[in-house]
């Protein structure tokens, strides 16, 4: 067919480690990033005030402590694992980073029991940005991203609904403990209400090239 595909929107989906053979996800690196996620919970007053006004039933320290990889040596080795996933993400594309390189600025976690949800959002003043999943027991919520060009569709027909994979309006990402999903920090992005009782718990981030 003379049609060619312009303008993709890319998302990168990996795990961070290779799991050893016969080994489970559940890596050591990832429990201890647990247990300090759930300590931090536990100390941030601060945040639980913010959480009380901007994220009901759940706890984030969006609100509080977004620079975590500068306080955790656990957190820190988090940013540097996830450095060559972040450079393999900006050579797919084909990022111009004038020999600068990207940083992370932000780094937050995210604890959601039953009932929270986190609405359509997008990360101001970043580059990339991602989740690393720590905790995500059976039925947690995916994370949704949308077609950028949706508020430019003026009277553009819906899409079929067994259109191609590219043409969806949305696609959603099942959450899986151990997995890094990047995007660019423009794309929005949402995760539904969460429907079960166990908590799903997942760490955020910015990376930026200035
Ligand atoms: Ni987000």
């Amino acid at each position: 067919m003379p049609t060619t595909q312009w303008f993709p929107t890319l998302i990168y989906d990996a795990q961070l480690e290779k799991p050893a053979p016969g080994k489970r996800r559940a890596t050591p690196f990832n429990r201890e990033l647990l247990a300090e996620c759930y300590q931090i919970r536990d100390m941030d007053d601060e945040g639980a005030d913010w959480c009380a006004e901007n994220y009901p039933g759940g706890y984030t320290s969006y609100g509080s402590m977004t620079q975590l990889h500068r306080m955790s040596s656990t957190f820190a080795e988090l940013r540097d694992r996830l450095g060559r996933h972040v450079r393999s993400f900006a050579r797919t594309l084909d990022l111009d980073l004038d020999g600068r390189t990207l940083e992370m600025t932000d780094c937050w976690v995210n604890i959601m029991p039953h009932g929270c949800a986190h609405t359509l959002h997008l990360h101001p003043t970043s580059t990339i940005s991602g989740t690393y999943y720590v905790k995500t027991p059976k039925g947690s919520s995916s994370i949704k991203f949308e077609d950028p060009r949706l508020s430019k569709f003026m009277a553009a027909p819906p899409r079929k609904q067994d259109a191609r994979r590219a043409n969806r309006t949305f696609v959603h990402y099942p959450a899986e403990a151990g997995q890094v999903l990047l995007f660019e920090s423009w794309l929005r992005h949402e995760v539904g209400t969460s429907r079960i009782e166990a908590e799903r718990v997942s760490i955020s981030f910015n990376f930026n090239w200035f």
